[in-house]
């Protein structure tokens, strides 16, 4: 079957991610926050509630699928699989830009699986940025309707774009753009980074847009950068691979991004994203002032070895246990934690002017 180019890119990315190393070189920043162990609980694992309310659903831990895949023939098995763990364990799923989707609906099917085969989850839809400036209201909530969403994600790429072969390395009339689809919108609308994570000036931009909920993707994970650095080179773009190289390092670490973001909306619904790969770092990102947790690489690498089930209730029980071990018993109280943080992070949050955890809120 002749692919095209979008749904030829979609499987470049998935071939990459799997097979290089995509991620860094900078980091969450994770590392420099701190939560006191509590070695005497007298409680087990089932004293402890992790349930939370997402997009007016409920969810058994606070941990979200963030969007990969769809497409391209073929990724509507990997989409099937992840919907199909996000159903039975409890889990809120993004999928992958429906962009492929609405230029060709041939290929709607590799994004409808998702809804089939998870009736009740929060399914979050997903297009990019340059599409919302590209497209009326009505053609890019067409998005929300192929897969029935509960939120529609707009990535905010400019990075990736850059460095990408055929990428388009600019966002003018994104403003503008955002406005109408979110009047027209009968769904949140999140605003999404894909790895570079968001400020609290772009907060505050989007807030006053009406935009109440972020999902973050700091640095310290997935490097799109990298992934298209590394496609650049199977193809020869010279140009672009140098680009890449030139902003491998740039972006937020995680960390710092949601401690950003809860600093200028502490209303907000806030998922820490970005290079989260354990139940620790999750933990970690919701008493810094995240919502909810969002993870992609660590599930398509589950899927692809064949261990997603796995993978995914280790995830969740260890998650049980490390709120467990803080002393909490649900994630309201995980959120008055106070967190430490050590250095570099503290000279982040100073400079900024920011304070960690969610103090604003309590
Ligand atoms: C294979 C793959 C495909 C992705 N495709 C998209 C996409 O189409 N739209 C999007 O917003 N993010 C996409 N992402 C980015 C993820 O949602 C996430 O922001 C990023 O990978 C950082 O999270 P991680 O470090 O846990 O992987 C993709 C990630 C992966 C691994």
């Amino acid at each position: 079957m002749v692919l095209d180019d979008n749904a030829e890119r979609k499987l470049q990315h998935i071939d990459v991610v799997l097979k290089e190393n995509v991620e860094g070189p900078l980091t969450t920043l994770l590392e420099c926050v701190h939560i006191p162990h509590q070695a005497i609980i007298d409680a087990g694992p089932e004293d402890v509630d992790t349930r939370v309310r997402f997009l007016g659903k409920e969810l058994s831990a606070p941990l979200i699928i963030s969007g990969m895949t769809g497409g391209a023939p073929g990724t509507e098995r990997i989409n099937a699989a992840l919907a199909s763990i996000a159903e039975e364990e409890g889990l809120a799923l993004g999928v992958g830009s429906q962009r492929a989707a609405l230029e060709n609906p041939n290929l709607e099917y590799t994004f409808r699986v998702v809804r089939k085969v998870a009736p009740t989850a929060p399914i979050i839809a997903n297009i990019g940025a340059a599409e919302v400036v590209k497209y009326p209201p009505a053609k890019v909530l067409k998005v929300v309707e192929m897969i029935d969403a509960d939120a529609l994600a707009v990535h905010l790429n400019l990075a990736q774009e850059a460095a990408q072969p055929e990428g388009t390395p600019s966002m003018k009339g994104i403003i503008k753009s955002l406005e109408r689809l979110i009047l027209e919108s009968p769904v949140p609308v999140i605003a999404k980074e894909v790895g570079n994570g968001l400020s609290k000036e772009v907060a505050n931009t989007l807030r006053s847009l009406g935009i109440k909920h972020f999902d973050v993707e700091g640095t310290g994970g997935t490097n799109w950068v990298k992934v298209e650095m590394y496609r650049a080179m199977k193809a020869g773009d010279h140009v672009k691979e140098e680009i890449a190289r030139n902003l491998l390092t740039w972006g937020i670490p995680t960390a710092a991004s949601i401690i950003e973001v809860r600093n200028a909306a502490p209303d907000a619904y806030i998922i820490g994203s970005g290079g989260i790969r354990t139940a620790v770092d999750a933990v970690k990102a919701i008493v810094i002032g995240a919502d909810a947790a969002g993870m992609a690489l660590p599930f398509l690498k589950a899927y692809a070895s064949g261990r997603l089930r796995e993978f995914t209730k280790a995830l969740i029980h260890s998650f049980r246990m490390a709120v467990l071990m803080t002393g909490a018993r649900n994630v309201e109280e995980l959120k008055r934690l106070k967190p430490i943080i050590t250095p570099p992070l503290t000279h982040w949050v100073s400079a900024r002017g920011l304070k960690p955890g969610h103090y604003l809120t309590y």
